[in-house]
């Protein structure tokens, strides 16, 4: 084993197990500045960001994190220019064909937010591959069109149809889209943005927050790991008193 491997190990051994958190969630930051920085195109930022997206989400993985949410594309980020929305879109079909054309069960893939806007191939590949490896205990959920305020309302748009007239906060856990997961423990920012820009709002009531300047296309799994450390020593009190 080289010093390189051996350094890898004593990072992953200093995360205690039982501290590892089972949830997740990344708002990844900084694509575009990243790309300005080296007199790119925006574009190129999230081409970057989508490889460490798939980097960063398989490492949570093989260290042994359940879920892992990442915020792929916000309600808000049609706003753009259209050249941008299109390159980002291009980036997730080139995932979905990727993952389709390989035998990868340690995951299964779900897509959070309003889906009704993506028609056709798109929506059918989609689909495609929600249904892949079912039984698979990892699960990585894709915020696509994804506002949590609009979760919330779409949540209690259920328990209407359902003929609730009185909800409680069981009934909007169970109907919220990552309702097969516990609440995310820890929401992780990298681009050095300390707010939560309508990510989780539902499911973040008790996340762990960890804000990072490292722009999401320099952001590793030696940082992550170095994160999961520091949070395995933080005491999470849910409104008790703790120890
Ligand atoms: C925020 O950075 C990033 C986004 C709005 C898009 C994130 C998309 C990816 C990482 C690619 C997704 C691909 C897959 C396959 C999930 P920003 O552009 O707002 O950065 P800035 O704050 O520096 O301008």
């Amino acid at each position: 084993m080289g010093i390189f491997s051996l350094l890898k190990k004593k990072h992953s051994e200093s995360v205690l197990p039982e501290k590892l958190p089972e949830h997740i969630a990344f708002i990844m930051d900084g694509n575009g500045r990243w790309a300005k920085k080296r007199g790119l195109a925006r574009t190129a930022g999230h081409t970057q960001g989508a490889k460490v997206f798939r980097t960063i989400a398989e490492g949570c993985f093989e260290l042994g994190i359940k879920a892992v949410t990442v915020y792929a594309f916000s309600t808000e980020n049609w706003k753009r220019p259209k050249e941008e929305v299109d390159a980002i879109m291009l980036l997730l079909e080139q995932y979905m064909t990727e993952r389709l054309s390989e035998d990868d069960a340690r995951y299964k893939l779900r897509f959070i937010g309003d889906e009704s806007v993506f028609v056709g191939e798109t929506h059918e590949k989609m689909k495609r591959i929600e249904a892949l490896n079912p039984k698979a205990e990892n699960t990585l959920y894709i915020a696509l069109n994804y506002g949590g305020r609009a979760e919330i309302c779409h949540a209690v748009n259920i328990l209407i149809s359902e003929g609730k007239t009185s909800i409680t906060e069981d009934d909007i856990s169970s109907r919220i889209y990552t309702s097969a997961s516990p609440d995310p423990d820890l929401i992780i920012r990298t681009g050095g943005d300390v707010r939560i820009s309508n990510f989780l709002m539902w499911q973040s009531a008790y996340s762990e927050l960890w804000f990072t300047p490292t722009l999401w296309p320099d952001f590793t799994m030696d940082e992550v790991r170095r994160i999961l450390s520091s949070f395995g020593c933080r005491e999470r009190r849910f409104g008790g008193l703790g120890k």
